[in-house]
């Protein structure tokens, strides 16, 4: 297949082309018919003079509705006005099909109207260069962990047991018993380090959240490396490496999409390793000092999230060694003080709020035992879980970085459904 593709216009200057694609807009001024033609990869105009292009094309131009399946032949040209510096002076217009009256117009509509038209949404300008900023974002994640000798690791869907807590799973019938849907891949990951040295577990997980915030979704897509021999510190410096590859990387390559995302690239370009990192007792002085204190012991939300984001001019920042009662059984506890837990999340600038979720691993057989009983879960479906600190238990760490977030924060959409193609939220499960 020898296709034509819009973006691939200045490859093509002088030739005769084929655009196989759709209706973006039109206008026609008498003898001159201007046609705005995507086919996916671009958008491009087509110049239909009279005389010069078929007498029946220049005729079927007016029967073009918006979206309507097109094929346009004709000559490219350069014209600097135009978004991809070409545009086409059409000599045949073949229609496919003509599309009834589109229901989303260049007028504004409201977020539930666009949300249910979501399969047709994902043609829009602003929607496809996020999707494609989330595409290349994803390809990134991969390289930077295939450069680095990482093994790709799939953990399962369908689990026996929760990682995350049990108040947010989803469950489903499994035969004559019951599975649940992922929260996370990282136990799976941990086996992996052991076996590999370092992996990475990349795919959808799932949270039976009930938070309807901008930040949270019912399903969303999570990367998460495991390193046997890690500590936190080592955990953090990966991790930053990484965010920084990724969002140098996208700049790069994305540029365009960012500009018409409308996003501050300078904003982007500052976000270099390393990032500042504090504990959690500090955090707390510095959220008391900007009016939105917590007491020790409570999670940060959406306001304390911004705060920090201020405080470090616009930096992400690593939050570590939170109170280990609000963290997840799998933590280690600080060997100077085990009210915390070798945790650290990341904190994405501007209240995009936390990013990464992370830390060293409990490797000691009776105190991970113990932390099973005392959060309540239980231990056959663990059992397996356990016997990585039977058979040659090493320190290691890991974490996850959230996709959807970190699109959402790349791309500056103030909100996770325009993130990923379907978003599933709590009353979002169609189309
Ligand atoms: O902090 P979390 O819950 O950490 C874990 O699941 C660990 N087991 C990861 C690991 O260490 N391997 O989730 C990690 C990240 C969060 O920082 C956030 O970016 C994202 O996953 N996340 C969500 N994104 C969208 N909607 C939700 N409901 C999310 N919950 C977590
Ligand atoms: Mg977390």
């Amino acid at each position: 297949m020898n296709r034509f593709y819009i973006e691939n216009a200045s490859k093509f200057d002088g030739q005769t082309v084929t655009v196989k694609g759709w209706v973006y807009g039109k206008r026609s001024s008498g003898k001159i018919k201007f046609l705005q033609m995507r086919d996916g990869t671009g958008i491009m105009q087509g110049v239909f003079v009279k005389g010069e292009c078929e007498d029946a094309s220049f005729e079927e131009f007016d029967k073009l509705t918006q979206e309507s399946s097109l094929i346009v032949t004709g000559t490219l040209r350069k014209e600097p006005r135009s978004p991809g510096g070409y545009e086409m002076g059409v000599k045949s217009l073949k229609i496919h099909q003509i599309a009834e009256p589109y229901p989303i117009s260049p007028k504004e509509h409201g977020v539930e109207f666009l949300m249910e038209h979501r399969h047709l949404w994902v043609r829009s300008s602003k929607q496809h260069a996020a999707l494609r900023v989330r595409w290349e974002i994803i390809r990134a994640i991969r390289e930077f962990f295939d450069n680095q000798g990482f093994v790709l690791f799939d953990a399962p869907i369908l689990t026996p047991s929760s990682c995350e807590g049990t108040s947010t799973l989803f469950e489903t019938p499994y035969f004559d018993g019951k599975a649940f849907l992922t929260q996370s891949g990282q136990l799976y990951g941990e086996v992996g380090a052991m076996a590999f040295g370092k992996v990475y577990v990349f795919g959808p997980t799932f949270r039976a959240e009930k938070s309807k915030t901008r930040k949270h979704l019912t399903e969303f897509w999570m990367v998460e490396p495991e390193v046997a021999w890690n500590d936190l510190n080592d955990n953090m410096e990966l991790a930053e490496k990484f965010v920084e590859y990724v969002v140098q990387t996208v700049l790069a390559r994305r540029a365009p999409e960012l500009k018409i995302l409308e996003r501050d690239l300078a904003k982007l370009e500052k976000i270099r390793a390393p990032f500042p990192r504090i504990r959690y007792d500090e955090a707390l002085k510095v959220l008391e000092k900007r009016g939105v204190g917590v007491p020790w012991g409570e999670d940060f939300g959406a306001p304390q999230e911004s705060a920090l984001g201020e405080e470090f001019g616009g930096m992400p920042v690593f939050v570590h060694r939170f109170p280990a009662r609000i963290k997840a059984f799998y933590f280690k506890k600080d060997p100077e003080d085990a009210r915390y837990a070798l945790g650290c999340d990341l904190i994405a600038p501007d209240g995009y709020g936390e990013i990464i979720g992370g830390g060293q691993r409990e490797e000691s057989y009776e105190t991970l035992k113990r932390a099973v009983e005392e959060h309540r879960l239980p231990f056959d479906d663990y059992q397996w879980y356990l016997d990585l600190r039977r058979y040659g238990s090493v320190p290691h760490s890991g974490f996850g970085l959230g996709v959807e977030r970190t699109v959402a924060w790349i791309c500056g959409l103030d909100h996770v459904r325009e993130t990923i193609p379907f978003p599933r939220m709590i009353h979002t499960l169609r189309p």
